[in-house]
């Protein structure tokens, strides 16, 4: 290490073989600043994710690069399930007290009409295993947390855009289980407030992957959300000739759902201005109402992009025709779902500035250079 360089911080990223937490360890590892260990249970990912990563944050390192340089472009990836608190106390142990800086709790199941049927399992695995990973990171002096909320804790927001002062009403077991996370995080700060520090993320619509096509969204089975059902239409994995678009007769320009899209290295970054923002000298937490250090914060472009303007902007990064029928309105769902991303901005300097066409030109990249996944035979190798 040269005498310029600061020795390298070590972060937890839970679930970060996964979507959102791969391209959050690819932003982390471009910094060269951090050492990044990751915890995954593979539920939904496959560490060939983390083989990836890992190498293209190698294959950023200068000519030069120091030793230091190298050990940030490696991760220490543990095969670990954060419902076992001792799975997960093996991991503290190996870096000792104080030994971890902070922890990016990322991992999380997410499926909204999933956890109206199996509800415990969400309880279980997004609130239990979260107090567990407190519970341990206090026991380790590991006391700030980076947390992956979403904007479902808003359920049908009376203001759109939506500010973080809106009342916390949601609809679902999984968005309740969010709301409950941000609930423990705001209770812990204010009990501990010299301790303890804390931001949770409310996340709108992640979308993208990193322009190389190493790294992206792989969702087992049929997707959920749009983007990548449209992705999987076009590369002809999913076989539907037809999408159905759940209403248009909602009260938004043109009657169809209105979500807010970011790219997800933008979303991504501001994992790295949260960080920050957990530093001893920050100031984000100056305005809080408490004594408690815990912030929450908005990450969304701010504008609303409708579900026939997704397919619109899909048809030109693809080229493919698709074909949709308007049917009924689909229960749960929410006319308009647009940030209002001023606080994260002003507070963290958070921007989201990847456009659509962007997204859908590097989700498409990934989907086609990985047709099946990370696992399908054609795709491009580790
Ligand atoms: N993708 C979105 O549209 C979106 C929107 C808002 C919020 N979020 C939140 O962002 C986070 C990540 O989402 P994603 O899209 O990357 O999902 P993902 O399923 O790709 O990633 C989650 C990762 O967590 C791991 N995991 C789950 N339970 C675990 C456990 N008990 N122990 C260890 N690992 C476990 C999974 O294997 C997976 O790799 C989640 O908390 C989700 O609620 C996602």
């Amino acid at each position: 290490m040269s005498s310029s360089e600061q020795p390298l911080r070590r972060v937890l990223v839970t679930g970060g073989a996964g979507y959102i937490g791969s391209h959050v360890i690819y932003a982390l590892q471009e910094t060269r600043r951090y050492k990044v260990i990751s915890v995954d249970n593979h539920h939904n990912s496959t560490p060939k994710s983390l083989v990836r990563v890992a190498q293209l944050a190698r294959d950023n390192l200068p000519a030069d690069a120091s030793e230091h340089d190298r050990d940030s472009a490696e991760i220490d990836a543990h095969q670990c399930d954060l419902t076992k608190p001792d799975e997960v106390r093996r991991v503290f142990e190996k870096y000792g007290k104080g030994g971890i800086w902070g922890v990016v709790h990322i991992a999380a199941y997410k499926a909204v009409g999933e956890s109206t049927e199996i509800p415990l399992t969400y309880y279980e695995n997004n609130v239990s295993a979260t107090v567990y990973l407190l519970q341990i990171m206090a026991e380790f002096d590991c006391t700030r947390m980076v947390y992956s909320s979403s904007a479902t804790v808003y359920g049908t927001p009376p203001v759109i855009p939506i500010p973080e002062t809106t009342r916390l009403q949601a609809e679902s077991p999984y968005g309740k289980t969010k709301v409950m996370c941000e609930t423990i995080l705001g209770d812990l700060c204010a009990a501990e407030p010299s301790r303890w520090r804390a931001i949770s993320l409310r996340y709108f619509n992640p979308a993208g992957a990193h322009p190389s096509g190493r790294i992206g969204e792989d969702p087992l089975g049929r997707p959920g959300n749009l983007l990548p059902l449209l992705a999987h239409m076009a590369v002809g994995r999913v076989k539907d000739s037809t999408l159905k678009v759940f209403g248009n007769d909602y009260p938004t320009p043109d009657g169809t759902c209105v979500r807010d899209y970011l790219h997800v290295l933008d979303l991504a970054k501001g994992h790295l201005l949260s960080l920050d923002a957990l530093e001893p000298g920050s100031k984000v937490f100056d305005n809080c109402p408490t004594e408690a250090r815990y912030k929450a914060y908005n990450l969304g472009k701010g504008r609303g992009m409708s579900v026939l303007q997704i397919v619109d902007a899909m048809r030109k990064a693809t080229g493919f025709d698709f074909k949709y029928e308007i049917i009924g309105r689909r229960r749960g769902d929410v006319p308009d779902l647009t940030a209002d991303p001023a606080l994260a901005e002003k507070e963290l300097g958070f921007t989201a500035p990847a456009d659509l066409e962007t997204m859908c030109r590097d989700l498409w990249n990934w989907q086609t250079k990985n047709p099946n996944g990370y696992d399908g035979p054609d795709a491009t190798s580790a």
